[in-house]
C-alpha cells in the first residue's frame, strides 16, 4: 500500500517540520513563491502559493506520484483500458469529448464515430426545438423541458445549464428548461403547478433507467399528462407518449419497455459513470440552453484540458498539482475538510457537483484489490457561492477549531458584453468588489491577524491566526470552453487522488445497501406490517408516520 512506500515515509518525516511553519513565513521568507506555485492551461490559472508547502513538499509528493505509478494511471485511462475493475470496464468520459477527426480504439472497436452519431442525433433534436417544430400532442410546439433524473442524470446538466445561462441562444423558438430530481415529488409538483400539459415534454434521464427517484417522477408526470391530454382532450395516449418523453440511458431496452419511441432514445454507454456524464445525451438540457454549438464548445474545452493532462509533465499539470495540495493536506496536514467557494453567481451548483463528483468517486475505504486502507482518503468537501458563505460559514474557516482547505474560483472578466453603458459600469463594479472579497478572503485566511497593520493587541474574539491553506482558481472569463476544462480539471483531480489512495473512483457500492434497505422500509410502510424486525428507533418512526397517515 502508499503508506508502506519509501515516498509516503519521506513525506510523514518532512511533514513533521513543515507543519510548523506559518504561511507567513514562507511568504516572507519567499519572493518567488507566488510564480513558483502558479500555473496556467486551457483558460484557467491555477495558484496554489497559499497551499501550505514548499519546493521541497512538492518534489517528495512528485515523487509519490511516480512511485503510484501516475503516468501509467494516467494512460491507461485515457487509451480506454479497465480502469474500473470491480464493474471490469474503462472510465471513458475523456471519449465523449475527443474530436470527430481523432480516433480511439478501445478492445478493437473505435469509438469516436458512435460518439459523433450521438452527438449528430441530438443536434436534430435541440434543433426540432429551437425551430418550434416538436409538437406536443395536440399540435401545439414544445415550451418546457422537464428534466427528471438524480445524481449524475441530474447535477451536471444543471450546474452547467444555470453556469451558461448568459450563453442562453436567443434568437430561436424559446424552450425553458426545468429540473426535478427529489424522489417527494415536491420539485416536479412545483413544475406541473406552473406547466402546461400541452406544451410540455419530459426527458427521463437515468443511465440505470432502474432509478426509483427518477422514474417514480416520471410516473408521476405520465399521469399528470394522461389525466390532461388522454382523459379531458382526448387525445391518443400512444400520441402523448411519444411526443411528450425523451429518454436518456444505457439502457434502450429498459427505455423501450416504459414506452419511449425508440427514435426519442439516447442511449449511452456503460463505459460513461453517471458522475461523469453531461458531456453525451445526459447533457441535452444543456444543448437546449446553449445550442449545439455551445455544447460543442463545452466538449472542445475538455478536450483541451484531457489533452494538457496527457501530455503535460507531473510538475505542470494543473490536474495533478491540485491533487497532490489535497493529498497533502488530508494525509501529511490531517486537513480531512474542504470547501468549494465560487465567487460568480452563476456557479451556484458548482458545489454540489462536485460533492458528488468527489465524495461519490473517492469516498472509499478499501482499495481497489479488497484491502483496508490505513490512511485517510476523499475529504468532507461542501461550498457555497462565496460571497454568500462569507455571511454563512467564513465564521468557521477564521475562527473556528477546525482546519478547512479552501478552493476560490472566479472568473477574471465579466460583464463586457452588456449592452447598456450605465448598467455595465455598475455591474462591472459588482464584479471588482466580488474579486476583491475573493482575494480578501484568501489573503487574511492565509495571514490572519497580519493581513492588518494594527494598533496593539487584540481580545481573543478579535484574532485570526490564519494558515489555512487555500487554492485560487481563475478562469479568464466563464464560457462554455472554459468551463469544460474547470470540470475536466476536478475529474481528473478527483483520478489522481485516487490513483495514489489505490482506490477505484469509478463505482459506488455505498449507496447500494442504503437502497436496498429503503425498498424494505417502503414495503413495510405501505403494507402496515413487518415492524417485528426493526430497531426501536425505526419502529417508533414507522408507527409515527402511519399515525401522521391515519390509522
Ligand atoms: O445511487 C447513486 C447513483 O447511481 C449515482 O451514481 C447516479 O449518478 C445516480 O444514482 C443516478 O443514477 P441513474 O442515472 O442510473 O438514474
Amino acid at each position: 500500500m502508499i503508506d508502506q512506500t519509501a515516498a509516503w515515509g519521506a513525506l510523514a518525516a518532512h511533514a513533521e517540520q513543515a507543519r510548523r511553519v506559518h504561511l507567513r513565513e514562507r511568504f516572507a521568507s519567499e519572493p518567488e513563491r507566488q510564480a513558483r506555485f502558479t500555473r496556467s492551461a486551457a483558460g484557467l490559472t491555477l495558484d496554489l502559493s497559499k497551499q501550505r508547502w514548499s519546493e521541497e513538499t512538492l518534489a517528495l509528493l512528485l515523487a509519490l506520484a511516480e512511485e503510484a505509478g501516475l503516468p501509467d494511471a494516467i494512460r491507461r485511462l485515457l487509451a480506454g483500458e479497465r480502469v474500473n475493475v470491480s464493474e471490469d470496464r474503462p472510465a471513458l468520459h475523456t471519449a465523449l469529448r475527443l474530436p470527430e477527426s481523432a480516433s480511439l480504439t478501445v478492445e478493437g472497436e473505435d469509438l469516436v464515430p458512435g460518439v459523433h452519431d450521438t452527438l449528430a442525433r441530438m443536434e436534430t433534436m435541440v434543433e426540432r426545438f429551437h425551430t418550434g417544430q416538436w409538437r406536443g400532442a395536440t399540435g401545439r410546439a414544445i415550451r418546457h423541458v422537464v428534466n427528471l433524473g438524480v445524481g449524475g442524470s441530474d447535477l451536471g446538466p444543471l450546474m452547467v445549464t444555470h453556469a451558461l445561462s448568459d450563453y442562453r441562444l436567443r434568437d430561436v423558438h424559446r424552450v425553458e428548461v426545468h429540473f426535478a430530481s427529489t424522489m417527494d415529488g415536491s420539485q416536479l409538483a412545483d413544475c406541473l403547478a406552473r406547466l402546461d400539459p400541452e406544451t410540455t415534454l419530459f426527458v427521463l434521464s437515468s443511465k440505470s433507467f432502474t432509478t426509483i427517484d427518477t422514474l417514480s417522477n416520471a410516473r408521476t408526470a405520465r399521469d399528470w399528462l394522461m389525466s390532461r391530454l388522454e382523459d379531458e382532450e382526448g387525445v391518443d395516449a400512444e400520441l402523448v407518449m411519444r411526443q411528450h418523453f425523451i429518454g436518456v440511458s444505457a439502457s434502450p431496452e429498459k427505455m423501450a419497455e416504459w414506452g419511449i419511441a425508440p427514435d426519442h432514445q439516447l442511449a449511452f454507454w456503460e463505459w460513461v459513470g453517471g458522475r461523469y456524464s453531461l458531456w453525451g445525451g445526459i447533457g441535452l438540457p444543456i444543448a437546449l440552453v446553449v445550442g449545439m454549438q455551445g455544447f460543442r464548445e463545452l466538449l472542445a474545452g475538455a478536450h483541451a484540458l484531457d489533452e494538457h493532462f496527457r501530455t503535460a509533465p507531473l510538475a505542470d499539470n494543473l490536474p495533478v498539482l491540485l491533487a497532490l495540495a489535497g493529498i497533502w493536506n488530508v494525509n501529511f496536514l490531517d486537513i480531512r475538510a474542504h470547501s468549494i467557494l465560487p465567487y460568480d453567481g452563476r456557479l451556484e451548483y458548482f458545489a454540489a457537483y462536485l460533492e458528488q463528483l468527489e465524495m461519490e468517486s473517492n469516498g472509499k475505504s478499501v482499495t481497489a484489490d479488497g484491502r483496508e486502507v490505513g490512511y485517510a482518503t476523499c475529504p468532507v468537501l461542501w461550498g457555497q457561492l462565496g460571497p454568500n458563505a462569507q455571511h454563512a460559514f467564513y465564521q468557521l474557516l477564521h475562527q473556528g477549531t477546525q482546519a478547512v482547505e479552501c478552493d476560490f474560483i472566479a472568473p477574471l472578466r465579466r460583464y463586457d458584453e452588456v449592452a447598456d453603458d450605465a448598467t455595465r459600469r455598475h455591474l462591472k463594479g459588482q464584479h471588482r468588489l466580488t474579486l476583491a472579497n475573493c482575494f480578501a478572503q484568501s489573503r487574511v485566511l492565509m495571514l490572519g491577524d497580519d493581513a492588518i497593520d494594527d494598533e496593539g493587541p487584540r481580545p481573543g474574539h478579535k484574532r485570526y491566526r490564519g494558515n489555512q491553506p487555500s487554492t485560487t482558481l481563475l478562469l479568464d472569463e466563464l464560457t462554455p470552453a472554459t468551463l469544460g476544462a474547470l470540470i475536466a480539471l476536478y475529474e481528473h483531480k478527483v483520478y489522481v487522488q485516487a490513483t495514489l489512495w489505490g482506490i477505484n473512483p469509478f463505482d459506488q457500492w455505498g449507496v447500494e445497501l442504503g437502497k436496498q434497505i429503503a425498498g424494505e422500509t417502503q414495503r413495510i410502510l405501505e403494507e402496515r406490517r413487518g415492524l417485528e424486525s426493526m430497531d426501536a428507533s425505526t419502529r417508533a418512526l414507522i408507527e409515527a408516520a402511519w399515525a401522521a397517515d391515519g390509522n
